[in-house]
């Protein structure tokens, strides 16, 4: 739990790594739109970093729902696809979810090694149903 905790973290902070603030949706249609924003937009390092994530639950988020992340890189043979559970004590505690719904998350930066991935984060729920979906190309930091 608590490495996955740290992995979603890390995953974060590549908003950091962004010129843009707010992290792009998919294209297509999801029924639930999220903001993923993070403060201050000129990260330093060693500071405390907020993230702010909203969500409009047009389409409840049941019980069991996860976050499911697909990673790739040209370098690499396969993407990476990681599976995050998020009705629990780490991060939402009250599911199902319905209306709108905001989270913030504090941590600190830190520089390291770094590599350059394209991140799709889809919210799906325990009957397979996609409620949203981001993307983008970031620098991670490990
Ligand atoms: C996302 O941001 C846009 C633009 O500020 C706003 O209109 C919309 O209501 C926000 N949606 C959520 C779910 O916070
Ligand atoms: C998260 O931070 C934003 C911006 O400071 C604030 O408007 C919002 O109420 C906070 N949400 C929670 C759940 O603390």
């Amino acid at each position: 739990m608590k490495r996955h905790f740290i992995f979603i973290i890390i995953l974060f902070s590549t908003f950091l790594m962004a010129s843009t603030l707010q992290f792009p949706q998919c294209n297509g249609n999801y029924p639930d739109p999220v903001n993923v924003t993070i403060l201050p937009d000129t990260p330093v390092f060693g500071q405390p970093v907020n993230l702010y994530i909203s969500i409009m639950a047009y389409t409840p988020v049941e019980f069991g729902a996860y976050v499911e992340y697909t990673m790739d890189n040209p370098d690499w043979l396969l993407p990476i696809t990681y599976r995050q559970d998020i009705c629990n004590d780490v991060y939402i505690q009250i599911c199902p979810i319905s209306n709108y719904y905001n989270y913030n998350v504090s941590f600190y930066y830190k520089k390291g090694i770094s590599i350059e991935v394209n991140v799709v984060a889809k919210l799906v729920n325990p009957d397979g149903n996609v409620l949203s979906c981001v993307n983008g190309i970031f620098t991670i930091p490990f």
